[in-house]
This record gives structure tokens, sequence and C-alpha cells, in this order.
């Protein structure tokens, strides 16, 4: 259940510090035009008020089973037959054991005992309680339940030790309940992904490079990891934070960028080549810096290697795709970088849209003709990209699977 298609949801809160941050969930989630229903713990409200909630919320706030605002006297029932997921954030160690075992001595418990819908929980609690065997256990078996576990993260506690066990920031939160929902496609695949601008040294603080944000080759990464991929990612410089799970290998220049992606390349089975390279270098970059005067000066600029040709080329390459970004024309001159590329699958979008912004529209171009993706944030598009790879990888397979012959 991605985030979109949860329109009323239970947000159920339990005793730690990190439950002020489900008042800022709450407004994220009301925000998104979800309708919340919150329901707190009697610990719950020893950190954070109910008015609090019912404001961000505008409903009422239940904390106890025996409320009779509900007419027939079954909160537990109702809530949980209404909502389309339950969260429960945070999680307290307490509540996840409750929970593991199927306890319901108060509101909140037997709504997750009475639920039909999924329940998410978001643990947060001190490292050592969230380290304790019997924590390590209640949360393995309620993954096996099929409960969704979202985080903890580590970092500074509220307690003054450092670890896991810090609830999610509400925002990654959200993202966390979307990538935790996203098929997992590419399970056990290992894929290479360039990304951002590369950039070749004129002088000491001067070089060659364009006005790639990284943003697509990053969304890719994500979406790859979110599809249950091994990921790795070869970037250029970028102001992005690397997605959570990648292995993030940064590089300046094109040569180093290719033999991060040549070091990287082993059992790979799809490279996503999204850096913009800088096509040629400086010959003979100056170390010190290049002082002005009045004269022309002259930059000897000499064509870089085209890592995306040099990985096609290889004796059994993985499934190689392309970008292209194009001023004009973009199907022919798409089409046919695609064919002299020698590439299965090439992504296509106008120069415009492809530096910068948060969304993009692309044209996926492969033997069977165009598959255009109308605009949308980066994030969607590579999981319609990645979906597409899966889909032409399965089929690859098939095709190539022998026909099973009988034995005499
Ligand atoms: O030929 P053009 O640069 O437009 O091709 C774009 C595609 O080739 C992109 O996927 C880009 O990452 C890759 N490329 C590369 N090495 C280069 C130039 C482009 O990998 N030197």
């Amino acid at each position: 259940m991605a985030l979109s298609s949860i329109k009323r949801i239970l947000v159920g809160i339990t005793g730690g510090i990190a439950a002020y941050k489900a008042a800022e969930l709450v407004r994220l989630l009301v925000r998104q035009g979800i309708d919340v229903q919150v329901v707190m713990t009697q610990a719950a409200c020893h950190f954070i008020t109910p008015v609090t909630l019912q404001a961000l919320s505008g409903k009422p706030v239940f904390t106890d089973l025996w409320d009779d605002r509900i007419d027939n006297g079954m909160a537990h029932i109702e809530f949980s037959r209404d909502a389309d997921a339950i969260l429960i954030a945070p999680a307290s160690a307490d509540f996840l054991a409750k929970i593991t075992h199927g306890m319901a001595d108060d509101l909140l418990s037997n709504i997750c005992l009475a639920r039909s819908c999924p329940l998410m929980v978001a643990p947060a609690m001190n490292v050592q309680m969230w380290e304790n065997p019997a924590t390590r256990r209640n949360v393995a078996q309620l993954k096996r339940d099929g409960v969704i576990v979202l985080g903890p993260d580590s970092g500074d506690q509220a307690c003054g030790d450092t670890g896991m066990g810090r609830m999610l920031e509400p925002e990654t939160l959200l993202d966390a309940i979307d990538a935790s929902q996203q098929p997992k496609l590419l399970a056990g695949k290992k894929v290479l992904i360039t990304a951002g601008p590369t950039f070749e040294a004129i002088d000491a603080v001067r070089g060659i490079t364009n006005l790639s944000s990284g943003k697509m080759g990053y969304a890719i990464a994500r979406a790859a990891i979110e599809m249950g991929a091994e990921v790795t990612l070869v970037s250029g410089q970028t102001s992005l934070k690397s997605p959570h799970g990648a292995n993030l290998v940064k590089v300046t220049t094109t040569q180093q960028m290719l033999s991060a992606v040549m070091e990287n390349l082993q059992d790979r089975d799809i490279f996503i080549g999204v850096a913009a390279v800088a096509d040629y270098y400086v010959l003979n970059p100056s170390e010190q810096k290049i002082k002005k005067d009045a004269h022309i000066l002259t930059l000897e600029l000499a064509p870089n290697p085209d890592i995306l040709a040099n990985v096609v080329s290889l004796p059994d390459p993985p499934f190689c795709v392309g970008f292209a970004a194009e001023s004009e024309n973009l199907y022919e001159f798409a089409e046919h970088k695609r064919r002299r590329k020698n590439l299965p699958l090439l992504a296509a979008n106008l120069i415009q849209d492809a530096f910068g912004g948060d969304e993009s529209e692309l044209i996926l171009l492969d033997d069977k003709g165009a598959h255009p993706l109308p605009r949308a944030p980066k994030l969607t598009l590579a999981r319609q990209l990645l979906k597409h790879v899966a889909g032409m990888l399965k089929e690859q397979k098939s095709a190539t699977a022998q026909p099973i012959t009988e034995q005499s």
C-alpha cells in the first residue's frame, strides 16, 4: 500500500519521548489529504497531550478502551474496521512486546489485534532496549507476522546514548512507508548506476563541468533499492544525500568515473549510465591558478572515454541503459543514439527537463518502440523505468530459457 492509496489511517502513539514527532507526522499526513484518527496509550499522554493531536488531526483523540463516545461501545472494532492502515509511531519496546504476543489490555493494542488492514510500526527506544534479545525476537516475530517495521534510525538519543533506536523523522517515515510498498521486482539483482556531472580541471580552481544535479540518477538508485536491488552509485560532485542503502563511490573526473565503474562492474546484472559525463578533458591543466592577462587563452581539449560504450562492448555486458538529453528532434536523435550505442534501452528527455528540476518526462526507447512516461517527479519516473527494465529482463530470461527435451 503506497501512501497514495491510503485514504484513512489510524495513527497510534505509545509512550516514548519520540511521541513529540507524532505531532509533525500527523500534520504531514493531514496535509496530504489523508483522514487521520489518532489513538494514544496512557503512557503517550505523559509525553504529549491529546489536545495537540486533536488540533492537528481535526478529530477527537481516543485513549480509553471504555470511552463511551462510540455508539456501540466497541471503539477497537470500529477504528480498525475504518482504517486502510494502522501506523504506530512511536512504537515503544513494551508495545512491540505486547502486540507480538497478541495481548490486548488497552484501546490501541485491542485495535491492533482486531485489525484487518496492514500494520506498520516505527520503533523508538533506547539503544540497549533495541538491542536486547527480547526486542530482537519480538521484532523478528512481528516481521514474520507481516507487520511492516519502519526504522529505527541510529544517532543521538534523548537519554544521552548514541546508537540504533531513534524513531525515523516524520518525512523519512512517510518515504519509508512508500518504499516498503514497492514491488520487489529487482530482488537479488546487482545494479551499477552513474550519476551527476563529471568535472575536468583547467587549473587549480577552475574546470569544465555541466549543470547536471544528479537527481535522476539518485532517484533511480533509491528506486532500485526499494525494489530489492543491491546498488552501487558512482557519482560526480552533487549536493545530494546518498540514498539509504546505496554503496556510494564519489568521483570527480570522467577517467575516475570510468575506473570506478570498471572496478565495480563484476557480477552486475544492470548498468544504468545517467551521469552527464564531460566529453572532453583539458590536456595540460595548470597546477597553479592561471593569471588573468589581456591575451586570448586557448585550452587544448582531448576526448574522454565513453563509459557506457566501454561497458556495452564488454564480452558479457550487464543489461545496459543509457540516457540522452537532446535539445531538439528528441525521438529521432535519441533512437539514433540508442542504435549507435547498441543499447537495449535508452531513456530520452529534453535538455530543459534533464537538468536540476524535481520533475521530468521521459521517452523509453527499445526494440519494440517508444514508451512515453508523462511528466512526474523523478522518483516516480525512476520507478517506472526500473519496472520497464525488470519486464525486459524477464522477457530476455524466458526467451533464452532452454526448451525442456525428453531424455531417453
Ligand atoms: O552520447 P551521449 O553523451 O549523449 O550519451 C549519453 C549516454 O552515454 C548517457 O547514458 C551517459 O551517461 C553515457 N556517457 C558515458 N560516457 C561518456 C558520455 C556519455 O557513459 N563519455
